[in-house]
């Protein structure tokens, strides 16, 4: 049977070359026309990416492309077994595509979303199949990023996560059970250690750039929290951030820099100015504390995470690893 994919955007068609890749049929639903077809450019560019450098044989390319159908309209997922929803990260936009996989999806589906941080819980009882309900969160390009958090929402059932556990598997990724919280599990912890990197920064007088190549150069995170937001994009970061402050409180205080450079349209990379990196200030004392702040804050919510029994200890090292590229996980060495 098909895996179904609703949304064909970024997520989407990086998530549609993975089942495809996989060896499963897919069937990637979008809204758009445009975007069904940007879909079909993205996952040629994917193939072509992977067979220049050797790693996919002709045939196995064009099975890939021929595995991969599309449609308009969600009620086409009757007849799939499990079903992916990636569309637009907005409550209202994926209650109403859960609703209407509540309607069309077959009896014993299993209905997943890729959805950042996100009630899982919520999305399942729109479908009036919380059961049936886990979160599936693939890291960015999912065609190369070996994590997957299987988020459990209040309902979800036991089979059902386990289901969605093999199912990583058999795309080849490398899934970390965690249970439903805000932000979920790696994004928590990058973005507190990220937040209390930002104010100390700030109130060192210290610089981005200095900040970032003091928290690099300790280690065992591979780029620094600055160079990080530019990357993800600056009002991304700052809504998840506040988000996250609603939840969690004042641990996860962006300071002021971050806002105000949203405020004046400076989002990082996708509009060329962010955090300024360019300055190589000689590393200063406030960087070191910025390094000290940026480690401790991981290791302490690494911690809640594991007490609160979000995911166990050894899987918190294994996400941070794979999900955020750090060389050793924040708990690695530490007595539970
Ligand atoms: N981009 C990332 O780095 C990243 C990483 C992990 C998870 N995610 C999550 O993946 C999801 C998708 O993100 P994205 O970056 O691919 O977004 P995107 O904007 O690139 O794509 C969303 C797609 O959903 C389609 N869509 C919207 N409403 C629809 C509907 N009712 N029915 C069918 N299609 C509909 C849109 O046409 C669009 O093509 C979000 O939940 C996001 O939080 C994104």
């Amino acid at each position: 049977m098909p895996i179904a994919i609703v949304g064909a955007g970024v997520m989407g068609s990086e998530i549609a070359w993975t089942g495809a890749a996989a060896g499963r049929d897919v069937l990637l639903i979008d809204a758009a026309p445009e975007a069904l077809a940007a879909a079909r450019e993205h996952v040629d560019a994917i193939t072509a990416r992977r067979r220049a450098k050797g790693r996919l044989e002709t045939e196995e390319a064009a099975s890939i492309r021929a595995r991969i159908t599309t449609a308009g309209d969600t009620a086409a997922v009757s007849g799939c077994d499990t079903i992916v929803e990636a569309v637009t990260e907005r409550m209202d936009v994926k209650r109403a595509v859960f609703a209407a996989l509540g309607r069309h999806a077959d009896e014993g589906a299993l209905l997943a979303s890729n959805t950042s941080g996100l009630s899982i819980s919520e999305l399942g009882t729109a479908a009036g199949r919380p059961g049936r309900t886990v979160g599936l969160h693939f890291f960015n390009p999912a065609s190369v990023m070996p994590l997957v958090e299987v988020i459990r929402g209040r309902e979800t059932t036991d089979d059902a996560q386990a289901e969605a556990m093999a199912l990583a598997r058999a795309l080849g990724k490398t899934p970390v059970g965690v249970r439903e919280c805000p932000g979920f599990l790696v994004n928590r912890i990058l973005t507190r250690a990220m937040a209390a990197a930002y104010r100390v920064t700030e109130t060192s007088g210290s610089s981005p750039a200095s900040a970032d190549a003091a928290i690099v150069a300790a280690g065992p995170a591979p780029m620094g929290p600055f160079a990080l937001g530019n990357l993800v994009g600056l009002d991304t970061l700052s809504f998840l951030l506040r988000d996250l402050e609603a939840a969690y409180g004042e641990r996860f205080a962006q300071g002021s820099a971050l806002p105000e450079l949203v405020a004046a349209g400076s989002l990082g990379q996708k509009t060329g100015v962010g955090f300024a990196l360019a300055d190589q200030a000689p590393r200063d004392r406030g960087a070191s504390a910025a390094a000290e702040a940026f480690y401790a804050a991981a290791q302490d919510e690494a911690e809640l995470c594991r007490d609160e029994q979000v995911a166990a200890a050894d899987d918190i090292d294994l996400a941070m690893r794979l999900g955020a590229g750090w060389e050793r996980g924040p708990l690695e060495g530490r007595a539970s």
